[in-house]
């Protein structure tokens, strides 16, 4: 039976929402680095704690994060629990005065990471907020200016328009979702891939452009508006000199491109990779500076085979 026929992008949206809906399950499904292992988060917490130090001292009152798409909260755990080692190391008090806010469009996500936060035997972090949200267009209160940001494994779920450019002419990947059996059950949907004529926009065209010195021929771009929409609306509420950290899986030049495929499944998420050269030259419009890096060669590696395909952007204001 035929459930939809969407765009690759909307398509991640109808789907998404409803298998995050299920909440921290997601963790016994996929593995995510964040989700099995402290390595990325004590990067994070290392330079989080530096940042925090020189800009508010190291007794702070306040010092707000954000995570977003936190999935089943152990990203945020180990961050709070290495700031608190970090905190006894270098005798400082940043620990007691981080608000830690989780953004998950998922509220049954927000609940299981809260629940797993507040687990921690004697937690000295100062609060645990959540908001609800889409973080393709997230409104954060004007009171509370985050000076660190971060998400792993989130840019891949969020819309991407998967784009062919033949000649001047350009196409993108729609999917026929099916659901012959268990129509209630997300992970038993099935999808089929086609290329339809689509219309890019001047400004997209440029971005890629700039992205790629050119736009490549005879392979699949994916073009992550979603990430792109979260991390404006990030940098607008970051203090000067505050830091979006994102960890995901992706590209990082025209050479990782050719090797992308469209052959999608429902075990999961609906993903798609990150085109992170696009948006580090997107990021330029609203961050001071944009740096793509290897993960592995900023966190000792949880998994093998897929570890090259790992990167960090790393965005400041
Ligand atoms: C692949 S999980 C990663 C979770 C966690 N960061 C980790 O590394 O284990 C993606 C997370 O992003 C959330 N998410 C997916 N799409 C979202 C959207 N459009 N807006 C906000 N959150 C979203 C999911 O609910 C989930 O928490």
């Amino acid at each position: 039976m035929l459930i939809a026929r969407l765009p690759f992008h909307k398509a991640q949206s109808f789907f998404n929402e409803k298998y995050y809906a299920r909440g921290s399950r997601y963790a016994r499904e996929f593995r995510t680095h964040a989700s099995h292992s402290s390595a990325l988060a004590a990067v994070d917490a290392a330079e989080f704690h530096s940042l925090a130090r020189t800009r508010l001292g190291d007794a702070p009152d306040v010092v707000h994060v954000l995570e977003l798409g936190p999935g089943n909260g152990n990203n945020a755990r180990a961050f709070l629990a290495r700031l608190e080692e970090l905190d006894l190391r270098e005798g400082t008090r940043i620990a007691p005065a981080a608000t830690y806010t989780l953004l998950d469009s998922s509220a049954r996500m927000l609940a299981d990471a809260r629940a797993n936060i507040l687990r921690r035997p004697a937690p000295r972090h100062r609060a645990v907020r959540c908001i609800r949200a889409d973080a393709a267009s997230p409104a954060f209160d004007r009171e509370s200016k985050f000076l660190y940001a971060r998400a792993n494994e989130l840019f891949d779920d969020l819309p991407t328009r998967l784009l062919a450019k033949a000649g001047r002419a350009f196409s993108e990947a729609w999917l026929d979702i099916h659901a012959d059996a268990g129509a209630d059950d997300v992970r038993r949907w099935e999808f089929e891939v086609s290329f339809r004529p689509a219309r890019v926009s001047k400004p997209s065209l440029e971005l890629l452009r700039k992205a790629f010195g050119g736009i490549p021929e005879g392979a699949v771009i994916p073009f992550n508006c979603g990430a792109l929409a979260c991390m404006r609306a990030v940098a607008g509420a970051l203090l000067d000199g505050g830091v979006f950290s994102a960890f995901d899986y992706g590209f990082s030049s025209r050479a990782g491109l050719v090797r992308l495929h469209t052959a999608f499944h429902a075990a999961g998420a609906l993903t798609a990779f990150v085109n992170f050269p696009l948006l580090a030259a997107a990021a330029r419009q609203w961050y001071s500076s944009a740096r793509v890096a290897p993960q592995r060669a900023l966190a000792a590696p949880a998994r093998s085979v897929d570890d090259a395909r790992f990167f960090r952007l790393r965005l400041q204001k």
